[in-house]
C-alpha cells in the first residue's frame, strides 16, 4: 500500500495546485522554514560560490573538486559561443515590446540553429550558451549596440558582463554583484511555475530550446519573475512620494494608505516559504555591507521590518515577510544596473539552469530512464457563464 501524501477535498480544487505533491525534484528543495537548498547544501551557505561551481552542483549533484569544476568550467567555454547566425537573427527581431519577449523568441531562434534534438547535449550546450543570448537581448533592446565578442576564458559571468555594454557602470561592481544574483536564482524546487511549466512542456517531448522559451514566458509574469522589475519600481515610486521624508513612521502610513486604497504592495510573501526568503536576507546583508548611504538600500530596509508588521495584522496573510524580489533590484540598481526592465532576464540567464537540468531528469533518468509521462491532470467538469 503507498502512503497518503495529500487528501484532495473541494477546497483544493482552483487553487492553483497549491502544496499538491506531483513528483520528485532531485536539484534543489525548499522548505516552508529552513529555505532554498541546491542539492543539500542551504542557499546562503553558497551563496558566495562562483558561478560554476554552483551550476556544476546542480548539474552533476555534487559540489566537485578544485579539477573536476576547473574541468566542467572549460566544458562550458567550448559550448559558449553561439553561432553568429544566431545572433544576427535576434537582432532582426521586433524589439518594440518588453525584453523577456524578445528572450523568448531569442531561445527559439538559437533552437532552430543549434538545437540537436538531445536533452542532454541541448541541457549543456544552452547553460553555456544562454549568457551570450541574454547580453544579445539586452544590449539590443536597449539599444546599447552590439555585444562585445564573446571571450568565454574570463568566466561565465565575467563574460556576459563583458559582452554587456551597460553604460557608466564599473564591471567589478557588475561582477561581483550578477555573481551573487546569479547563484540565488538557479533553481527554486520543482513546482515554481516557470520550472513546472518547462518540464510539463517538454513532458510532451518539446525539445529542450522550446521548453525553456516556454518556462521563461510562464517567468515573464508579474506573479512570478516579473516581480524583481515591479518591486523595485514600487520602492522608486515610495521614494519619489516621500522624497526627503522618509522614516518608519512615514513608510508606515504609506503603506497602510495603499492597502486602504487596494493598491499593492510588492515583495512580500511566497506561496511555499513561511518565513523571510533566505535569499533575500543574503541580499540585505550585501546592501547593508556595500551600499549604506544608497537612499533605496535604506528604504528597502525600513520596508523590511513595516512591510510584515502591517500586514501580518490581517489574518488572511499566511507569510507577511520579504521575499527575494523585494531587495534584489535595489541591490542591483546600487551596484550601476538600475535597469529594472532587464532584471528578468537576469533570473532568467540563472533559472535556465535548473530548469534544463530538471528536465533533463525527468525526460532522461527518471523511472529507470523511461522518463515521465505527458502531464495530463484532471479537470472537473462545471457548468458556468463563460463570459
Ligand atoms: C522562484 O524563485 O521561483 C520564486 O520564489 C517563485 C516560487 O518559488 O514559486
Amino acid at each position: 500500500m503507498s502512503k497518503v501524501l495529500f487528501e484532495i477535498t473541494e477546497d483544493n480544487l482552483d487553487t492553483g495546485l497549491r502544496g499538491y505533491p506531483v513528483g520528485y525534484c532531485t536539484t534543489s528543495n525548499v522548505d516552508p522554514i529552513k529555505g532554498l537548498f541546491y542539492r543539500n547544501y542551504p542557499v546562503a551557505d553558497i551563496a558566495y560560490w562562483e558561478p560554476e561551481r554552483a551550476i556544476h552542483l546542480l548539474y552533476t549533484g555534487n559540489d566537485g573538486s578544485k579539477g573536476e569544476i576547473e574541468d566542467f568550467s572549460n566544458l562550458l567555454q567550448r559550448h559558449a559561443i553561439c553561432a553568429p547566425r544566431v545572433i544576427d537573427h535576434i537582432r532582426k527581431l521586433p524589439n518594440e515590446g518588453h525584453p523577456m519577449q524578445l528572450f523568448c523568441a531569442a531561445l527559439f531562434t538559437c533552437g532552430m540553429i543549434e538545437g540537436q534534438n538531445d536533452y542532454r547535449a541541448d541541457c549543456l550546450a544552452l547553460i553555456a550558451k544562454i549568457p551570450e543570448i541574454a547580453a544579445a537581448v539586452i544590449n539590443y533592446h536597449a539599444g546599447w549596440g552590439e555585444s562585445k565578442p564573446s571571450k568565454p576564458e574570463l568566466g561565465y559571468i565575467e563574460n556576459f558582463v563583458h559582452m554587456l555594454n551597460v553604460p557608466n557602470a564599473s564591471p567589478e561592481e557588475l561582477i561581483e554583484v550578477f555573481k551573487l544574483f546569479n547563484v540565488l536564482h538557479l533553481d527554486h524546487g520543482g513546482g515554481n511555475l516557470s520550472t513546472f511549466v518547462g518540464k510539463a512542456v517538454a513532458s510532451g517531448l518539446q525539445d529542450m530550446y522550446g521548453s525553456i522559451a516556454a518556462a521563461m514566458s510562464a517567468l515573464a509574469g508579474p506573479r512570478h519573475g516579473r516581480a524583481n522589475q515591479d518591486c523595485l519600481e514600487f520602492v522608486e515610486e515610495i521614494q519619489g512620494e516621500l522624497q526627503n521624508d522618509v522614516s518608519p513612521e512615514t513608510v508606515e502610513a504609506l503603506i497602510r494608505d495603499r492597502l486602504a486604497n487596494n493598491q499593492l504592495v510588492f515583495g512580500f510573501g511566497h506561496a511555499v516559504l513561511r518565513v523571510e526568503d533566505p535569499r533575500a536576507t543574503v541580499l540585505y546583508a550585501l546592501a547593508e555591507k556595500k551600499y549604506p548611504d544608497n537612499p533605496l538600500v535604506k528604504l528597502t530596509q525600513i520596508l523590511r521590518t513595516i512591510g510584515p508588521k502591517v500586514l501580518a495584522e490581517n489574518p488572511k496573510i499566511s507569510n507577511p515577510y520579504p521575499n527575494v524580489d523585494a531587495i534584489s533590484g535595489t541591490v542591483l540598481s546600487a551596484a550601476g544596473f538600475p535597469y529594472p526592465e532587464y532584471f528578468t532576464i537576469l533570473f532568467g540567464l540563472a533559472r535556465t539552469v535548473g530548469i534544463a537540468v530538471q528536465i533533463v531528469h525527468e525526460r532522461c533518468i527518471a523511472r529507470e530512464g523511461k522518463g515521465l509521462p505527458i502531464v495530463r491532470p484532471k479537470y472537473l467538469y462545471k457548468s458556468s457563464p463563460t463570459t
